[in-house]
This record gives C-alpha cells, structure tokens and sequence, in this order.
C-alpha cells in the first residue's frame, strides 16, 4: 500500500511541521548546531560516523579547541591527529579527515555545494548531504540507517531497506518527505526520532511527535 504521506500535500506538510515543531523543543544543545559553518559540521559529522553523540561529544570538544580551523588542522602532523582520535576507533576517518584537511588548505576554501563536498576525501552522499543542508541549506536529504528505519516504519516499507530496491526506494522517499524550505533542520530533527524515540528496539512511540502519520 502507498502512503498517503506520499500523495497529499496538505499531510505532507502537517507531518513536516510536527516534526519541526518537536526538534524544537526537544534538539540537543550540540556545539556545532549554534550558527553552523563548514568546519564546525563537517567536524562533527565525521566524528559522529558510527558514533553516538554521547561518546562523541567531548572528541569533537577537544579536536576543534586543539585544531581550531582547517589551516591548523592541515598544518598539524598525522601524529597529532591520531593521538586525539584515540579510544574513538576507525582510524581511517582521522586519516582521511587530515588529508581532507590539506585539500582544502591547498584550494582556500570549503567547497560549497554537495556536488563539491562529494570530492572531498572521507565525504560520501550522506556527509555531503548532512553538511551541505545544514550549513548551506541546499535542500539534500540525508539518509543513514536511523533514517531508513525511520521512513521504513512510517511508510510501513515491507522489503529489507539493505537491497538494491529498498536503499533506492528510502533515497527517494526520504527526498520526497524532505522540508526544503528548512533542510538542514528537518534533516536533524529526523536523525534526533531516530535516535531518541524511533529507537530500534522499543520504540517510544507514545511520545512521538509524527506518530499520527505512521504506519
Ligand atoms: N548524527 C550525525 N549527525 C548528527 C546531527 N547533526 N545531529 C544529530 N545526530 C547526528
């Protein structure tokens, strides 16, 4: 069964202002949502890659106060790099965010759309899709595995959200359902359900702000 979600504007838009409504009163006080920029995301998002902000948090703290903007970062020895990564695990995201770092030293600026985030080493869709929505606004929508099993649950999607058709079919839903007008917020605001009430086990339904529209 399709959605209604999926054909009806006025829903559509009542589902996204719910949404938005309880990131509001509900969202993090995260050190890069105060006036986003490039460095402070991008920092963060690769930080948070297979990482939970509680663990995060004080790595991204102590990596901006020791390399504050990306000159310092590229100037600074892989050595350096590491050291502060350490006890956070997959060590090619510092290696990759240091070599990064020297790209984008080496242009002398951020790239400033997703298309040119994507060539940026360590930056796949969802990084250049997170980084360019919230800092930029460029309506991208993001999808990780909290968003699909978000989408998956709102829509009732049947087929595993790992095979061809189902990553492809989330790409498109989660475009469809995105708030262009706010992207960077809407992409945060699910990304906050999902961690917080669409839970994957025991999923907090009761408090769920889009609980009305949900299959
Ligand atoms: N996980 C990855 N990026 C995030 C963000 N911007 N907000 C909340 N959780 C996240």
């Amino acid at each position: 069964m399709e959605a209604k979600l999926l054909k009806n504007n006025t829903l559509l838009f009542s589902y996204q202002q719910s949404l938005l409504y309880w990131y509001n009163e509900h969202k993090r006080d995260l050190p890069w949502r105060q006036s986003p920029n490039f460095y402070h995301v991008w920092i963060s998002e690769i930080v948070l890659q297979q990482t939970q902000v509680k663990q995060g948090l004080n790595y991204y703290l102590r990596f901006i106060d020791a390399f504050p903007d990306v000159k310092s970062l590229a100037s600074a020895s892989e050595d350096e790099v590491l050291k502060l990564w350490e006890g956070l695990g997959y060590y090619s995201r510092a290696r990759n965010l240091h070599f990064a770092a020297k790209q984008i030293a080496e242009v002398g600026q951020f790239p400033q759309t997703y298309k040119d985030w994507l060539t940026i080493k360590g930056v796949g869709p969802y990084t250049a899709a997170a980084i360019s929505s919230i800092v930029a606004k460029e309506p991208r929508a993001v999808v990780d595995g909290n968003v699909q099993r978000v989408l998956s649950r709102l829509l009732n999607y049947s087929s595993p959200v790992n095979s061809t058709t189902g990553v492809k079919d989330m790409q498109t839903f989660a475009e469809q359902l995105l708030f262009k007008d706010k992207p960077g917020d809407y992409n945060q605001a699910l990304m906050e359900l999902g961690a917080k009430v669409c839970r994957p086990k025991n999923p907090n339904c009761s408090d769920c702000p889009v609980q009305e529209f949900c299959h």
